[in-house]
C-alpha cells in the first residue's frame, strides 16, 4: 500500500542523514519529492536515486536560511508538480558546542538562521500553497534536545526548543485550513551530523558512539529510517486527527 499516494513533499536538508531517507521513503510511498539541500552533489543523488526506482523526484538547490531562496525554489516547485501538499523542515546543524559564555553572537546566529528562521520562512512559503489545495501536513524536526537539556550545545538546544513552540502555534493557527502541523524529536540518529560531533570530541569516535549508545535505554543510538517512518506517518492521511503534537522516536532516552 502507497501511503502518500499522489502528494507533493517538499525535504529540507534532503540530500544526506534524516533527510535523504525520508525523501526517498515518501517516494516510495507515492509521492513526487522535491528533494532540496545546498549539498548538491549528494542532493542530485537522492533524486536519481528516487527516479532510477520508479519515483518521481527532482533535486533543487534551497539554502533554507534565506528567504529569497525558498520562495523561488517553492514557486519551481508547485509549477513542476502542481502543489505542495507535504513539507518536511527537515534541514538543521548541530552548531558550535560550547560553554554558552565563550559563544561569540555570530555563532548563535548561524545556528538560529538555518535551524529557526529556516523553518519559518519554509512553512511562510508552503503555507499558501496548502491553502489553496484545501489542506496539508508540516513535520517540524525538533530534537529531544528541544525536551530536555544535556549540558553542551546551547544555541542548538535554543533552536529546538524554539522549532518545538513554533510547531504548536502554527498548528493552530493553520487548524482550520486543514494543515496539519507537527513536531518529531529524534534521539540519537547516525547521520554525517553525529559522526561529526563524534570525530570532533575528545574521546574520539568509537568510545563517543559507545557513550551515544548507553545512553539510549534500547542500547543503541537510531538510524536514519527509524525517522523517516514518523514522517511518513505524519504526513499520510492516517494522522488526520494529529496536529500540534510532538513524536518522540528517542530510543527510550527522554523516559528517564
Ligand atoms: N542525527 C541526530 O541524531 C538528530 C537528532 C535530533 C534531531 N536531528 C535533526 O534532524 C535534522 C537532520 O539531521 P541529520 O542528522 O540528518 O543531519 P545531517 O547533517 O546528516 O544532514 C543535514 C542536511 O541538511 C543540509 N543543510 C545544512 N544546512 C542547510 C541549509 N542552510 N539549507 C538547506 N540544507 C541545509 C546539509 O547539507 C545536510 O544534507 C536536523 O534538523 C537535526 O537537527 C538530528
Amino acid at each position: 500500500m502507497k501511503r502518500v499516494e499522489g502528494k507533493v513533499a517538499v525535504v529540507t536538508g534532503g540530500a544526506l542523514g534524516i533527510g535523504r531517507e525520508s525523501a526517498l521513503l515518501l517516494a516510495r510511498h507515492g509521492a513526487k519529492v522535491a528533494v532540496t539541500d545546498i549539498n548538491d552533489e549528494e542532493g542530485e543523488s537522492v533524486a536519481r536515486e528516487i527516479a532510477e526506482s520508479g519515483g518521481t523526484g527532482k533535486y533543487w538547490h534551497l539554502d533554507t536560511s534565506r528567504e529569497d531562496s525558498v520562495a523561488r525554489v517553492f514557486t519551481e516547485v508547485a509549477h513542476e508538480f502542481g502543489s505542495i501538499d507535504i513539507l518536511v523542515n527537515n534541514a538543521g546543524i548541530a552548531g558550535v558546542n560550547k560553554p554558552t559564555h565563550e559563544i561569540t553572537a555570530e555563532e548563535w546566529d548561524t545556528v538560529l538562521r538555518i535551524n529557526i528562521n529556516g523553518v519559518f520562512y519554509c512553512t511562510k512559503h508552503a503555507v499558501p500553497y496548502m491553502q489553496k489545495a484545501g489542506g496539508g501536513s508540516i513535520i517540524n524536526m525538533s530534537s529531544i534536545y528541544g525536551i530536555v537539556g544535556a549540558a553542551d550545545l546551547p544555541p542548538y538546544h535554543a533552536s529546538k526548543g524554539a522549532v518545538r513552540l513554533m510547531t504548536k502555534n502554527d498548528a493552530l493557527i493553520y487548524a482550520g485550513d486543514n494543515i496539519r502541523v507537527n513536531s518529531i524529536h529524534p534521539g540519537f540518529i547516525w547521520t554525517p551530523l553525529v559522526e561529526k560531533l563524534a570525530r570532533e570530541s575528545p574521546e574520539g569516535l568509537d568510545a563517543f558512539r559507545r557513550g551515544l549508545d548507553n545512553r539510549h535505554p534500547l542500547g543503541h543510538v537510531g538510524e536514519p529510517e527509524d525517522i523517516a517512518y514518523g514522517v511518513l506517518y505524519l504526513a499520510s492521511d492516517e494522522a488526520k486527527f494529529i496536529t500540534g503534537s510532538e513524536l518522540v522516536i528517542d530510543g527510550g532516552y527522554t523516559a528517564q
